[in-house]
Parts: C-alpha cells; sequence; structure tokens
C-alpha cells in the first residue's frame, strides 16, 4: 500500500515519526524532523482520517524520565500542523480509551514510547555476560510483541515515517508491522523521499560521482567509505580523519586527533581506492591551534594558530581545520560532479577560525547543485554547517537521518523499510 492510495477516510492512523528533536530548557532548538513528517500528517487529516502519533525522544532506557518527556513538543506540533489541539496520552502503553474517543480530524500523541523497555526490546539491567541473558532477552522479545500489538489495537492503519529510527528494529518502529495487513500498512512521504534520496546516490547514479566524508573518527565511516569505493570516481576524507591517514604514513601529526589501532585501516582504504580506480583526496594542509577548548568552541587566549602540512604539524599544535591547498582541492574535486554526498563537516566549523574548511566543500556542494549536480546532506553536523553557512536552500536533499542514513547508504537494508515492504 502507498500514502496516495490509502483512503484514509474514517481511519485513525498510528504513525511512527521521528520527534527526537534536540531540546536546550524545554524549547525546540532545531525543528527539520517536526518540519519533515508534517505533510504525511497533514495528509492523513486533510483526507479525513484521525493521527496517533508516535515517537521515542532521547535514550531513557525504559525508564521514565520527565526531561525526555514528548508532551514538551506537543504545542509544537500542534502549531506545525495547523491544528488547535494535540490531545496527550501520558503513557503510551494505557492509551486505548484516549484512542477509542479520538475524533476524525483530531490528533493523539503518545507519551515517549522508550519509557517502556519493550519498546528497543533489551532486557534492562542484566549484562549480555550473564547466564540468565538469553532467557531474559527471550522474555522479552515477547513483551515486545504484546507491546506493539496494544499500540496497534489503537488504529487502523500503520504508517512508518521516521526515517530517522529506521534503522531500529524496535516495537514501533518494524514489529508493529506485523500486525496490520498488507492493505493497512505504509510508507509516509518523508521516507519515500528519504529512500528516494539514497537511491539516487547509490543506484540511480550520474557521473561524475563525488562524496565527502568528515568527522573524527575513520572507525565510525568505515563500512560506508568500503561501499562507496565501489561507486565514486572521487572520494573527500576531511575532518580529524586526515590525522588517521596522515599518522599511518609516519606523519607528525602533533596532538591531532588519531585512531593508532585504524592506521592499517587507513592503509587499506588508498589500498581499495587505487584498485576502484577512485581518485582519493586527503587533507595535504591542516589549520592548527595550540590550545582549543572543545566544550565551548573557543580558541584559548594566548593560543597561537597556523597552517602546517598535515604531515608536518609541530608536537604543541593539533589539526583543526583544512588549511588553503586542501581547500581549493575540495572545491576543485567537486567541482563539475553531477552526484554528491557529503557527511560530516571538514574541521571544527561550530568555531569561526575553524570552519574555512567546511565552507569551502559547502560552497563547492551548492555550486555544483545549481549547475544541476544531486546533492544529498546527512549527518547532524553537515546538517548544522548548511545552516550556518545559509546553505540549506542550495543543495538538493538534506536527509533528517543520521545513523540511519549512513546504515542505508551502507548499503543495509533499513528495518523499518522492510517492515512494509518485506
Ligand atoms: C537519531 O537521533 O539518530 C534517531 O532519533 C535515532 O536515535 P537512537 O540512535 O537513539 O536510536
Amino acid at each position: 500500500m502507498t500514502i496516495n492510495e490509502y483512503n484514509f477516510a474514517g481511519k485513525k492512523a498510528i504513525v511512527r515519526v521521528d520527534f527526537n528533536v534536540p531540546l536546550k530548557e524545554g524549547v525546540i532548538t532545531d525543528d527539520t524532523r517536526i518540519r519533515g513528517a508534517v505533510p504525511t500528517l497533514k495528509h492523513i487529516l486533510e483526507g479525513g482520517g484521525a493521527l496517533i502519533i508516535m515517537s521515542h525522544m532521547g535514550k531513557p532506557k525504559g525508564k521514565v524520565k520527565p526531561e525526555l518527556s514528548l508532551g514538551q513538543i506537543k504545542d509544537a506540533v500542534a502549531k506545525a500542523l495547523g491544528v488547535p489541539e494535540v490531545k496527550f496520552a501520558p503513557d503510551c502503553a494505557k492509551a486505548a480509551d484516549a484512542a477509542a474517543n479520538l475524533k476524525m480530524g483530531e490528533v493523539l500523541m503518545l507519551e515517549n514510547l522508550r519509557y517502556y523497555p519493550e519498546e528497543e526490546g533489551k532486557p534492562v539491567g542484566i549484562e549480555k555476560e550473564d547466564p540468565a541473558y538469553k532467557a531474559a532477552k527471550e522474555d522479552m522479545k515477547g513483551r515486545q510483541k504484546e507491546f506493539a500489538k496494544t499500540l496497534a489495537s489503537y488504529a487502523d492503519c500503520y504508517v512508518m515515517d521516521a526515517f530517522g529510527t529506521a534503522h531500529r528494529k524496535h516495537a514501533s518502529t518494524a514489529v508493529i508491522a506485523d500486525y496490520f495487513d498488507a492493505d493497512n500498512k505504509m510508507l509516509g512521504y518523508l521516507m519515500e523521499k528519504e529512500v528516494q534520496a539514497v537511491d539516487n546516490v547509490l543506484s540511480n547514479i550520474k557521473r561524475p560521482f563525488v562524496a565527502i566524508m568528515g568527522g573524527s573518527k575513520v572507525s565510525s565511516k568505515i563500512g560506508i567509505i568500503e561501499n562507496l569505493l565501489g561507486k565514486v570516481d572521487k572520494l573527500i576524507l576531511c575532518g580529524g580523519m586526515t590525522y588517521t591517514f596522515a599518522k599511518a604514513h609516519g606523519g607528525e601529526i602533533g596532538g591531532s586527533i588519531v585512531e593508532l589501532d585504524k592506521l592499517d585501516v587507513a592503509l587499506n582504504v588508498e589500498k581499495m581506492a587505487k584498485e576502484n580506480g577512485v581518485e582519493l583526496i586527503l587533507g595535504e594542509d591542516s589549520v592548527c591551534c595550540t590550545d582549543y577548548d572543545f566544550s565551548t568552541f573557543t580558541v584559548k587566549p594566548g593560543a597561537k594558530t597556523e597552517v602546517f602540512k598535515s604531515t608536518e604539524i609541530p608536537a604543541e599544535f593539533e589539526g583543526l581545520d583544512a588549511g588553503p591547498i586542501s581547500r581549493a582541492k575540495f572545491a576543485a574535486a567537486i567541482k563539475g560532479a553531477k552526484t554528491i554526498l557529503w557527511n560530516g563537516p571538514a574541521g571544527c566549523f561550530e568555531c569561526d577560525d575553524f570552519c574555512a574548511g567546511s565552507r569551502a566543500v559547502g560552497d563547492a556542494v551548492a555550486e555544483a547543485t545549481a549547475e544541476g549536480a544531486f546533492s544529498l546532506i546527512g549527518g547532524g553536523d553537515s546538517v548544522a554547517c548548511c545552516a550556518k553557512f545559509g546553505l540549506t536552500d542550495k543543495v538538493s536533499y538534506i536527509s533528517t537521518g543520521g545513523g540511519a542514513l549512513l546504515e542505508a547508504i551502507e548499503g543495509k537494508v533499513l528495518p523499518g523499510v522492510a517492515a512494509i515492504k518485506g
């Protein structure tokens, strides 16, 4: 079933969204995920249905944590939907009456699903090494099914629109689908868009295809890098992982971030790039600093900032951004691309002294997009870069997924998609 084919008139739809939005003192600081789900939610209301919205927030690990209550965002959701009220069920597993009393056109939001350990389906308070773990896991599996069945009982149909959580096989993202027949479960518009965007960079590739992977660790990106090496024409590796590559070649990297146990992985990436005919572009030079405060994103008073080759960084310095030669190389590599994937910043973009690398990447991506490239941006930091540099409307697609996007690009089937599509 597709959301466009389904007749929502007179139907109650339970919709899994990812409203795991960042909050500061109870106020939403980035509502991208709420805006992302609005087309699906409005479509159901406009089609004559009633909405039961469910989500997690944070990681309460099966405990009630008021600071992670979805009640905090219900008015923002009402505003985004243009409805006078979003009703609230303070216990997601005891919302049968609230759901039964819901009238068409009305909206009910359930409290944080992860207040129940059954949502994630992991046994609580018992370590994997414990001999009783296996039995506890089995027991939890049964409880997870019951929990999913309860959620399913509230509605006539199920819509999965939580791309950010689609890589989790949880009660609300996957198991619940077993309690609806094929005619009454479907992906929402956000899921459809995200899956299409991933497909554009994995299957429907227009060449040249340039991927830019940044961030601090090779280890967290290795799966995606390996998968991309079989697909891209050029791969730019930037950000903190620059120094693991520099070290692997025996370079001096001062106090820069490095994964000493991943030097072989870095060398293997270079080997694989060669074998696949991929042009690998690494940051040759770096903007370095003697004393940077990562907690406040500021240069400490009296600290020195200088540019060095990434393999010749003096002991008292650490690399924090791509230098001018690297920036020019990155921009030149992106120019003329027809498919672009950008995940991870090129430096400590939060600080204006070290954002030039990420800005150079962002500007080049925007320029290539204006010339017809399809550009997909994912991961919180690259999305924040686009916002900081005013590029949000100048790229093709900004994903709401972090881990989910990475897993999709690694080529993994997301459980949230498999639950609907089989
Ligand atoms: C996210 O923020 O990436 C999603 O909401 C998934 O959250 P999780 O990593 O806690 O499952």
